[in-house]
């Protein structure tokens, strides 16, 4: 069911790789919600020609952007512009990556080449995307700018590695990013902090089926799938929630409330783990 609450909204998603990506979700709703936007992901994302498909789909174009050259991004925004023949509603930034992750490179022992890489593609960059915006004044007053998180910015998940650092900076762009913004534009910029979801990201993480069954097992509504993300980000373009901003929703079926749940309980009350 639509509503057509992005009747006349114009936007950018970053970060659409393939049919499993949430931003590819966040897209085809957009679109069923009425928004016109550009795609936009890595040159050598593109190679995997995928997008070309959701383009086609959506009756949206496709400009390719290392999101974390500024130049880059300068481009893509004027030629958003000008495609789209107006200044812009939305942003969504969908994207993450770790080469420490990527190469199974023990937390201790981090490569720190790899680190600032990590941080530079995977929070920074969206600094650079609200900065660059700003200076060209590429979206309008009362604008909705959503990244997507996880809960490792908060909590330690053994695994996730210099991601949690990642998100936690992330999510700290969001705030003080948010503040600046918003002063200036009433822009508005938060993050949906999401449950383990199964995309090449996702799955990338070392032990990512234990994340999964554990978040499942713990969460009251289970986890939350890519289609519900895309709702809340919908919610979040949309008028609905013009004076939300500088906040964290999760979208997690309750997991970050949580501390032991009956599922877990009756699977641990036997194992003799502790004696
Ligand atoms: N999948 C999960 O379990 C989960 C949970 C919480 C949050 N998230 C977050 O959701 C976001 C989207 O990830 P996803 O799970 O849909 O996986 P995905 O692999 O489909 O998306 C990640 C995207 O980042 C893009 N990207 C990487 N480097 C880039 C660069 N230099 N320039 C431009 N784009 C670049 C990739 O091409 C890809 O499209 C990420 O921030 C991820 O951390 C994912």
């Amino acid at each position: 069911m639509t509503h057509n609450l992005l009747k006349d909204k114009r936007g950018i998603i970053f970060g659409a790789l393939d049919e499993y990506s949430i931003a590819w979700k966040v897209a085809q709703k957009a679109n069923e919600e009425g928004a016109q936007f550009v795609l936009s992901n890595s040159p050598i994302a593109l190679r995997k020609k995928d997008i070309y498909e959701l383009a086609k789909q959506s009756n949206s174009q496709v400009i390719a952007a290392d999101i974390t050259e500024v130049s880059d991004l300068e481009d893509l925004f004027e030629e958003s512009m000008q495609i789209l023949g107006g200044k812009l509603d939305f942003v969504l930034h969908s994207v993450g990556m770790s080469p420490n992750v990527r190469k199974n490179i023990p937390y201790t022992e981090l490569d720190y080449n790899y680190f600032f890489k990590t941080l530079d593609v995977s929070a920074i960059s969206l600094h650079k995307v609200l900065s660059v915006a700003k200076r060209l004044d590429a979206i309008k007053e009362w604008g909705s700018v959503v990244t997507l998180s996880y809960i490792a910015s908060q909590r330690v998940f053994s695994s996730y590695s210099d991601m949690a650092q990642a998100k936690a900076m992330l999510e700290s762009i969001v705030r003080q990013f948010g503040y600046h913004y918003g002063v200036a534009k009433n822009v508005r910029i938060n993050s949906v902090s999401q449950s383990p979801t199964r995309t090449t990201a996702g799955v990338g993480v070392s032990g990512f089926n234990a994340f999964l069954n554990y978040a499942d097992a713990m969460s009251p509504l289970g986890n939350a799938d890519s289609e519900s993300c895309a709702n809340i980000c919908m919610f979040l373009f949309s008028d609905l929630s013009k004076m939300l901003t500088m906040q964290n929703l999760f979208n997690d079926g309750g997991f970050s409330s949580m501390g032991i749940s009956n599922k877990l309980i009756n699977q641990y009350i036997d194992c003799g783990c502790a004696e």
